[in-house]
């Protein structure tokens, strides 16, 4: 994969980077600004050499038009207060106030352009339409640096085709990200252990076959952990339950037992009357959801105690593990503590922990710890699972890398 090593000195020239500055907002309060605080080496190791940078993001999923709750202003002013220096933020991204402020841009400034897909022809399926808009933002820049890992897995204009418009390399935090989720795939020190949760089953399917033959033990939680709980028989009251892949899951703890993977699923989870702050809960064995004072209508919303110390000793005696996915509803305390169990666990452990995916990089810095806590956060959520699935990304791809 091409880095920045392979680009010639930078010094007057103008970078083009396409950062992922898509945090979650809070009307315009950033909640966690990990990714913006990723983003910052790359621009800084550009202007400490004299390089002009024109930053450009998505933010959220807008329709391919302006919408204000879709504006990378908030993202801009961060991105100043972290850079400490004046942050130009252009309220278009191809516009005449776009094309305005590059023109200005001294040696060493810095410019965020607005939200990419406020322009239909950077998520367009039409190859055509996004060259020519990956044309109109190459028109800013001598050189493309690729640095927002968490949209590799997209074919989008300012992802792929922007690569091939001018000479292009990737970012330090790109280059950081494939380095650690390779060590994952390749060379894992063992014990090896991935922790899984999140809601759904059926968005780690691609995930869990490929990782299964490599990894000595699977830890499953949040969501997800009631198919599996189902897939061996167990009633589980109301909770969250995926019926059409209660085969899928059989079949994964069979093949699991083949390859003498050790599948550790709760034995314990903390069932709520109700969703929300004010449920009444009840803590239960996983194989008798319905036997709690809530009957069939009981919703299991976190992993239960005894689980919780189980996954974090197993975690603490890994010297490789990888987390995706909270392990229950952590945004609410009483559904937290599986969540802030397995986080601490992947804090004191002297293994290497890697912590992927939007939501448990998110659910780790509300919980309160802090990122250098940890042996990496990964700043993709989709992009680090296609990764570990072992799918050709095409903005890696672009950029020369081959899996
Ligand atoms: C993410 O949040 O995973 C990335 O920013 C990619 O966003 P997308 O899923 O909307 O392409």
């Amino acid at each position: 994969m091409r880095t920045l090593a392979s680009l010639p000195n930078l010094d007057g020239k103008r970078v083009i980077i396409r950062c992922d500055l898509n945090v979650p907002l809070d009307g315009d309060r950033i909640t966690d600004d990990g990714r913006i605080v990723a983003s910052v080496p790359t621009i800084k190791h550009l202007t400490d050499q004299g390089a002009s940078v024109i930053v450009i993001s998505h933010l959220g999923r807008p329709d391919g038009t302006p919408e204000a709750k879709y504006s990378l202003a908030p993202a801009a002013k961060r991105l100043g207060e972290l850079l400490e220096q004046d942050v130009f933020f252009a309220t278009d991204t191809v516009g005449s106030e776009a094309r305005g402020a590059v023109k200005a841009l001294d040696r060493g400034g810095v410019v965020v352009l607005e939200n990419l897909r406020f322009n239909a022809a950077e998520t367009s399926k039409d190859a055509a339409e996004r060259e020519a808009f990956a044309a109109k933002l190459a028109e800013f820049a001598d050189f493309f640096i690729s640095d927002g890992f968490g949209v590799v897995h997209r074919k989008q204009a300012s992802v792929y085709e922007l690569a091939k418009a001018l000479p292009s390399a990737a970012g330090l935090l790109i280059e950081k990200e494939v380095e650690v989720l390779q060590r994952l795939t390749t060379t894992p020190e063992r014990p090896y252990a991935v922790v899984l949760g999140g809601s759904k089953v059926s968005d780690k399917l691609g995930v869990i076959d490929h990782l299964l033959p490599n990894v000595n033990k699977l830890l499953v939680g949040g969501g997800m952990v009631f198919t599996f709980l189902a897939a061996q028989g167990h009633k589980v009251g109301s909770s969250l339950l995926e019926q059409d892949q209660i085969a899928t899951c059989q079949e994964y703890l069979k093949r699991a037992a083949e390859l003498g993977v050790e599948v550790v699923l709760p034995t314990d989870i903390v069932v709520a009357s109700k969703f929300g702050a004010d449920a009444d809960v009840a803590i239960t064995p996983a194989d008798a959801i319905e036997g709690s004072p809530f009957g069939a209508s009981g919703l299991g919303l976190d992993i239960g105690p005894d689980s919780a110390e189980r996954f974090a000793s197993e975690i603490r005696s890994s010297k490789t593990i990888f987390w995706n996915g909270p392990m229950g509803v952590f945004e609410i305390d009483k559904f937290a503590n599986g969540t802030r169990t397995v986080a601490a666990a992947l804090t004191e452990t002297e293994g290497f922990s890697v912590v992927g995916g939007g939501d448990s990089a998110a659910a780790v810095r509300i919980l309160g710890f802090e990122d250098a806590q940890f042996g990496h956060i990964s700043t993709g959520g989709g992009a680090s699972l296609e990764f570990l699935e072992g799918k050709s990304l095409p903005g890696l791809e672009v950029l020369g890398f081959v899996a």
